[in-house]
């Protein structure tokens, strides 16, 4: 069940918009932002709320890669591998990654701590290798960094 600020929220995103299909998708980003996923439920909910046909929830949900369809950990790690990321090191911080945490792409810690999944670029080549831990940025990491990162979240 949605929030009482999440439900707030959504009417308010919808008063910014000339018609609700348009406030759609930022509706389902905060649904995703309060729960970490778009469960049934919760499509339904904001179809109900936005007036939008529960087919076209799901198919604007299921469109972008962005809206999970099932749960994730508490946090988010999304490790980049491409090419300048894994020149400087990204495949070494995967063996860390499943060494210490047991985690795989698209897979959960067991204790629902930490879900990784691998990103093709996120603008940090520059600073390769780089990862996002929820919204955080990080970049530069090396083994014993990405390890005292990882630490900091609970
Ligand atoms: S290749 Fe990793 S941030 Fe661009």
């Amino acid at each position: 069940m949605l929030s009482e600020n999440t439900v707030k929220e959504i009417g308010l995103i919808r008063s910014k918009y000339h018609d609700a299909q348009s406030s759609l998708l930022p509706a389902l980003y905060v649904v995703q932002r309060e729960h970490g996923w778009l469960s049934p439920e919760a499509l339904k909910e904001v179809g109900e709320i936005l007036n939008v046909p529960k087919a076209e929830v799901k198919g604007v949900s299921t469109f972008y890669a962005m809206f999970r369809h099932k749960p994730i950990g508490r946090h988010l790690i999304q490790l980049c591998t491409n090419v300048a990321c894994m020149i400087m090191g990204s495949e070494n911080l995967l063996n860390i990654l499943k060494d210490r945490y047991g985690l795989e792409p698209n897979g959960t810690t067991v204790d629902g701590r930490f879900s990784l999944v691998v990103m093709e670029c996120i603008g940090a080549c520059g600073t390769a290798p780089a990862m996002l831990v929820d919204t955080d940025f990080h970049d530069n990491l090396t083994e014993k960094r990405i390890t005292e990162i990882l630490e900091s979240y609970k």
